[in-house]
């Protein structure tokens, strides 16, 4: 296939490209650079510096690329971010995504992969979390991931376009053969400041509160390794080649580790102590996330192979690890 991905220098976005390639499909990067890194690229991917937020880029790419199916993985992702500056968000990740949907329906693209969050349920009210879940966002990023889901619906109905939207959990590790190298700058998520931290880059860290309802006190998510998610962006292309779409689905492996769990594994990892303190909580942070992928296990046979804790662990370490 021929395949558009946009977003494809960044963390996710760099893996998924990965992955299509080793697949043997064809592969053109949309990316503005503003957190993907050139270093990300790779050569066998054409390239094209281009920003969702001008449909004239997108015309151009998409007006000769003959594209099967355009990937979209461009966008904010600090939660905490969102509800400081949530017109920002708005504007990248809702009008910049629906300029993007408009333009791969002018030119004829019948199918399309969008980055979801798990952020679209807000606080669990039953667990593991499914897709019949109640969908209550408790912050804007959350909202603008949901709004997308939404329109999709309606384009599909209204434009033919078929989609699927691939709802992450957390999503961690680095590519289990150390194809990706570009480190995220100023990195938000809890694995990467603790790499940080081993690599002595940042000081310290905090864990944000021990007081929850969990057996350490500490909150609890489900940790994805990104080769995982990866595969089943190539695994939604195949399900929309052979007809199908209009799905969305989890991808988690159902099983949640603890943030003190998380930082014993690094400290085994590095063979040192981690400089951390307990601090008070985070604003918004539920205390237990872990998700149930059973329809994309079904529906688009994907199966989590590299995320047990210790394997995101490593290959995060193997990115980090100075020398
Ligand atoms: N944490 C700390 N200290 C830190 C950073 C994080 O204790 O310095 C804790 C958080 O409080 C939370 C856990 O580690 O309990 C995980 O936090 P992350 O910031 O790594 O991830 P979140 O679960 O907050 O959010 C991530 C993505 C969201 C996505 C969500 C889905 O950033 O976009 O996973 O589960 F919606």
């Amino acid at each position: 296939m021929n395949v558009l991905v946009v977003g494809g220098a960044g963390y996710i976005g760099s893996h998924v490209v990965l992955d299509l390639l080793t697949k043997g499909h064809s592969v053109t990067v949309f990316d503005n650079l503003s957190s993907g890194q050139r270093v990300n690229l790779f050569p066998e991917a054409h390239f094209v510096e281009g920003d969702i937020m001008f449909g004239n880029e997108l015309d151009d790419t998409l007006g000769t690329g003959n594209f099967d199916a355009v990937i979209h993985l461009a966008a904010l992702k600090a939660a905490g971010d969102s509800m400081v500056e949530p017109e920002r968000y708005a504007e990248h990740n809702t009008s910049g995504t629906l300029r993007l949907i408009h333009a791969v329906c002018r030119h004829g693209v019948g199918a399309f992969v969008f980055s979801s969050s798990a952020a679209v349920y807000g606080n669990p009210v039953q667990l593991p979390i499914d897709e019949a879940h109640p969908l209550e966002p408790t912050n804007f990023y959350g909202f603008t991931k949901l709004e997308t889901e939404r329109f999709l619906k309606w384009y599909s109905q209204l434009r033919n376009l078929r989609f699927v939207s691939l709802r992450y959990f957390n999503a961690a590790g680095y590519d289990v053969e150390g194809r990706v190298r570009g480190l995220e700058v100023n990195p938000k998520n809890l694995i990467p400041i603790a790499m940080e931290v081993a690599t002595g880059a940042r000081g310290e860290m905090t864990v944000f509160g021990d007081d929850y309802d969990t057996p350490d006190g500490t909150c609890i998510r489900d940790y994805i390794h990104v080769n995982d998610l990866a595969v089943a962006h190539t695994k939604a292309l195949e399900y929309m080649a052979a007809g199908k779409g209009d799905l969305i689905c989890n991808l988690g492996t159902g099983k949640g580790f603890s943030v003190l769990e998380v930082l014993r594994a690094t400290e085994d990892a590095i063979g040192e102590k981690l400089n951390y303190r307990i601090g008070p909580r985070r604003a918004g942070d539920p205390a237990n996330l872990v998700a149930a992928s059973d329809l994309a296990r079904e529906k688009l046979d994907w199966e989590p192979h590299h995320s047990d804790l210790n394997t995101l662990i490593e290959t995060a370490w193997s990115a980090y690890r100075p020398g």
